[in-house]
């Protein structure tokens, strides 16, 4: 293989890793993620050198299906967490946002279950995977259903606020992949709807924000209910004392005794594809702003975030009275409203969408070009996710958050934990009345003293 070169970051890339011969001198440039590696090799032999997802151990139907949704190659989560799912290890796992960690645990899962000789018994499942968030639950259902297009193995996603009854009806045959927010699975189970005795693997997708949603009591009482025998998989993008808690509590320390640990990014940063910058402001030119912003830039999309359910319909009515349309997904609206809203911004029919933080974990929007922090998160690794819904798959994106002085001390915060303060940028017409220091990087916590 010839030379290697690290070029640069921060090109504007589409797919995790896209290859583009240079007719000139047949040199290949390789995305992977932000970082641009240039190649001194032939098209043919660097597309040999790129690893097959079958090296991972993965056969054919699931090898095809991947290919057909344009995967190349794995992303790194992929390529650790694979083989080792495939061994029976437990594992918590952690990787930036958008980097594929949906992959890295339902492919395996699909590869051991596509082997299994015993059938499914009715309300059986083989696997369950708890989510936080009833759109998550749908995506992450979407996304096995892709992966197992090629095999007989089935799924399906069990969540809150729509009738239980198709859901039990679906169950009666089994299913091999359950998709499930807590709740919602602890009823059917209550129901007799669904019994665990035959269930292998439990996977906790985004297992922090369960914690934050309250969840843990219920994880409780659904762990309790699991066959002791079984392989224990968390996946995250930023490892917290939560997220210790509930490996913790998944049985008697085996988890994170025994667990192999992966992380591909040891500590909590954001993902190296989005370009993240601020704008001070008054809380009262606030809304004025932003849709001076979307105006003025002509921005194609937007995901913007909110603190409050009652903040969302606020901020929709304000962009509204200016002309601009958008709407809003959030806890206080109904299952439909939300899932159709969400379907409309997924395809671009609608361009400008307000959510609370029941979006920020785990959706993966397409090409999602911007996320706007309109009001700032109380959590650092809650800005780490939110942002995390652009520069997804090794695309690049921008995240905008309006501080004001309000916001002074969140912002710390979040500076603080990505070890960087983030660039300002001023906006010609809104001056600033209440200005926002600069936050104090080397601040020390009195209790770490
Ligand atoms: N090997 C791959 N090659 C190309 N694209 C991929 C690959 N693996 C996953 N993707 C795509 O990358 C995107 C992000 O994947 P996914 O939603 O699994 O990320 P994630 O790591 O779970 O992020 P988050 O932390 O935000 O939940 C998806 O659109 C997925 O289809
Ligand atoms: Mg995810």
């Amino acid at each position: 293989m010839g030379g290697l070169y690290l070029v640069g970051m921060g090109v504007r890339g589409k797919g995790w890793m896209e290859i583009n011969a240079y007719s000139s001198n047949e040199r290949l440039i390789l995305r992977y993620a932000a970082p641009l590696f240039i190649f001194d090799t032939p098209y043919d032999t660097l597309s040999e050198l790129l690893m097959p997802f079958s090296k991972l151990g993965l056969s054919s139907p699931l090898v095809q299906a991947i290919t057909e949704l344009g995967y190349k190659t794995p992303t790194p989560i992929q390529e650790q967490a694979i083989p080792a799912i495939l061994s029976g290890k437990d594992l918590i796992a952690t990787a930036q946002t958008g980097t594929g960690k949906t992959a890295a645990f339902v492919l395996p899962l699909l590869e051991q279950f596509s082997k299994a000789a015993e059938p499914l018994r009715g309300k059986r499942i083989r696997a369950l995977i708890l989510v936080p968030t009833r759109e998550l639950a749908v995506q992450v259902e979407a996304s096995v259903a892709q992966y197992a297009k090629h095999t007989q193995l089935t799924s399906m996603a069990a969540y809150g606020g729509v009738d239980t009854a198709p859901q039990k009806e679906r169950l009666i045959e089994g299913v091999d992949i359950l998709v499930a927010t807590p709740g919602r699975l602890l009823d059917l189970a209550h129901q007799r709807a669904l019994h665990f005795d035959e269930l292998q693997v439990m996977v906790l997708d985004e297992a922090d924000r369960m914690v934050d949603m309250g969840f843990v009591d219920d994880i409780h009482k659904i762990i309790v209910r699991l066959p002791e025998n079984r392989q224990n998989l968390l996946f995250t993008a930023t490892m917290t004392n939560d997220v210790r808690a509930i490996a913790h509590a998944f049985s008697d320390s085996k988890m994170t005794d025994m667990a192999a640990n992966i992380s591909i990014t040891p500590h909590v940063r954001a993902a190296a594809t989005i370009k993240q910058w601020l704008i001070t402001v008054d809380k009262d030119t606030k809304s004025a702003l932003l849709s001076h912003l979307i105006t003025e830039q002509a921005w194609d999309q937007a995901l913007i975030f909110v603190e409050k359910k009652h903040s969302a319909a606020k901020l929709v009515a304000q962009l509204e009275k200016r002309g601009i349309q958008a709407d809003s997904i959030h806890g206080g609206r109904s299952q439909a409203m939300r899932e159709k809203v969400l379907d409309q911004f997924k395809s671009g029919e609608l361009k400008y969408l307000v959510a609370t933080g029941v979006a920020a974990r785990g959706l993966d929007i397409g090409e999602l070009s911007r996320v706007v922090n309109y009001d700032l998160p109380f959590q650092p690794e809650e800005y780490i996710h939110r942002i995390g819904r652009t520069g997804r798959a090794g695309a690049s994106g921008e995240a905008i958050s309006l501080v004001d002085i309000s916001d002074f001390k969140n912002l710390c915060a979040i500076e603080r934990r990505l070890k960087n303060t983030i660039e300002r940028k001023e906006v010609e017409g809104f001056p600033v009345k209440k200005a926002v220091p600069a936050s104090n990087l080397n601040h020390v916590k009195k209790s770490s003293r």
